[in-house]
């Protein structure tokens, strides 16, 4: 662990980067030979900033091969001119095939919009979330407790987020050109490290259409959610470990 006894001073923090920089090329010595050529990532990350979930940790990844964007609640804004940008470049110029969103259980940010304080500047980001629970408190509910609430929350409003991508004029366009890309809604397991894949995963203008809205979609059945676990389940199975 690193620590900052001295606010002014981060000696260590450097210190470790010089470390980690010798150990990278004592196990692999053409390691920043190649990381000094062209970034050319096969997939853009659309995240939650919480420190515990970083997309080339999570994914097994090495620098280079996946773009990222994170922010609170990995909400996508569609007049958030940062996002826009980094999916445009992802979209047009990195020529990604793929968009992950990926939410995470126990977020902070969805824990924020279901609760009352609305004192800070991050329940304006949050207001879609907050919005949408408002409009179906009643189903939220009926749940038997508040860490259902907070779960179903986190799950549906990486759904939500989905739709928004796919709504965008930028994946539109790609989508009009007949270029493949596909947008995928997952979550993450603090728990367990695992990903889980949510869906709808949507891959044309014509599946973007015909996905039931997220109002709809919050009233379809949700326990069990099929296929939700089964991955963690065939990961998990060999060690004999329940979820
Ligand atoms: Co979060």
């Amino acid at each position: 662990m690193a620590s900052t006894s001295d606010p002014k001073n981060l000696d260590d923090l450097l210190d470790r980067n010089v470390l980690w920089a010798q150990r990278k090329t004592r196990d692999d010595p053409t390691y920043f030979v190649r990381m000094s050529g062209l970034q050319t990532p096969k997939y853009l990350w659309i995240g939650c900033s919480d420190s515990r979930v970083t997309a080339n940790d999570v994914l097994d990844l090495d620098p280079g091969e996946v773009f990222v964007h994170r922010n609170i609640a990995n909400v996508a804004h569609t007049s958030d001119m940062n996002l826009l940008a980094v999916l445009e470049y992802a979209v047009e110029v990195l020529r990604v095939k793929h968009v992950i969103v990926c939410g995470h259980y126990g977020c902070g940010g969805i824990e924020r919009a279901l609760g009352d304080d609305r004192s800070a500047l991050v329940d304006y980001w949050l207001q879609p979330i907050v919005m949408f629970y408002r409009k179906h408190r009643t189903v939220f509910e009926a749940l038997p407790d508040r860490q259902a609430r907070l779960d179903l929350m986190c799950e549906i409003n990486i759904e939500m987020q989905v739709r928004r991508v796919a709504a965008t004029p930028i994946v539109e366009n790609a989508w009009v050109q007949g270029r493949s890309l596909q947008i995928h809604g997952w979550i993450y397991g603090m728990a367990d490290g695992l990903l889980r894949d949510l869906g709808p995963t949507l891959t044309s203008l014509a599946e973007r259409d015909a996905a039931v809205s997220i109002d709809e979609r919050l009233l379809q059945p949700v326990e069990p959610r099929s296929g939700v676990r089964r991955h963690a389940i065939e990961a998990f199975a060999p060690l004999g470990r329940e979820l």
